[in-house]
């Protein structure tokens, strides 16, 4: 694949329309929205996201996780609390999440702050996730440097040995969720000849936002 080759790929977005008459008057009900549609056009994976989170002097990062629930705080996803996106969270908590449904030319943007959530909200879906994954969050030391994948093959024969009696595994320290508490969301329609339609959603006070249409 040449460069010639890679500037010549384009896509013409053309599947809909979005102007401020289809806008719900709270970003989550409209992002609850966009979701079913994403869920019901069967794109790959809709529940995932590029998170990007920077450390203290400015460094971003960013990859992908998924998103494992939405309740009145927030976006919630799950991961290790040792790695190195938790590293950045705690020293400095806020992220952007971005959702990309390249199926319906839609993208979905969202910045805010970030918290923890409960340990009974983790615990919840933790216990909710198939021993398999429960094994792995416990096998794998996520972002660390390790010699070879044996020593994760090594680490998950243990613990099926030690856990062999048990249906479930108990939550692990290291592991939990984060809620990204947005004051900025913003949703794109890719439209012809690039003039896509983009409206934002700013937080004004509690639970009212303000819209406004950016040009693309
Ligand atoms: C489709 C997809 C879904 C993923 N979901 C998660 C997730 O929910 N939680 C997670 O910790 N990592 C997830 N990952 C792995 C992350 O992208 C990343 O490799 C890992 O979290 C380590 O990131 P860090 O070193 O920046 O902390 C996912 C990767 C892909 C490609």
């Amino acid at each position: 694949m040449d460069n010639k080759k890679i500037a010549q790929l384009r896509e013409n977005y053309n599947r809909a329309t979005l102007s401020s008459e289809d806008l719900l008057p709270n970003p989550f009900d409209f992002f609850k929205k966009w979701l079913d549609k994403a869920i019901q056009a069967q794109v790959l994976e809709p529940n995932a996201m590029t998170l990007a989170t920077a450390t203290v002097d400015g460094f971003p990062s960013a990859r992908i996780v998924l998103l494992k629930g939405i309740d009145e705080g927030g976006f919630l996803f799950y991961t290790n609390y040792e790695s190195d996106k938790a590293k950045q969270l705690a020293e400095n908590p806020r992220a952007a999440l971005v959702f990309n449904w390249l199926e319906l030319h839609r993208q979905v943007r969202i910045e805010g702050e970030v918290e923890k959530v409960s340990k009974a909200i983790a615990e919840a879906y933790f216990q909710s996730r198939p021993k398999g994954s429960q094994i792995g969050a416990y096998a794998s030391p996520q972002s660390q440097v390790i010699p070879d994948r044996k020593v994760l093959e090594q680490n998950v024969e243990q613990l099926i040995l030690k856990y062999k009696e048990q249906e479930a595994l108990p939550i692990p320290k290291h592991w939990g969720g984060y809620r990204v508490k947005p004051h900025k969301i913003e949703f794109w329609q890719g439209r012809t000849s690039r003039l896509h339609d983009r409206f934002r959603y700013t937080l004004q006070a509690d639970n009212l936002w303000r819209t406004e249409r950016l040009a693309p």
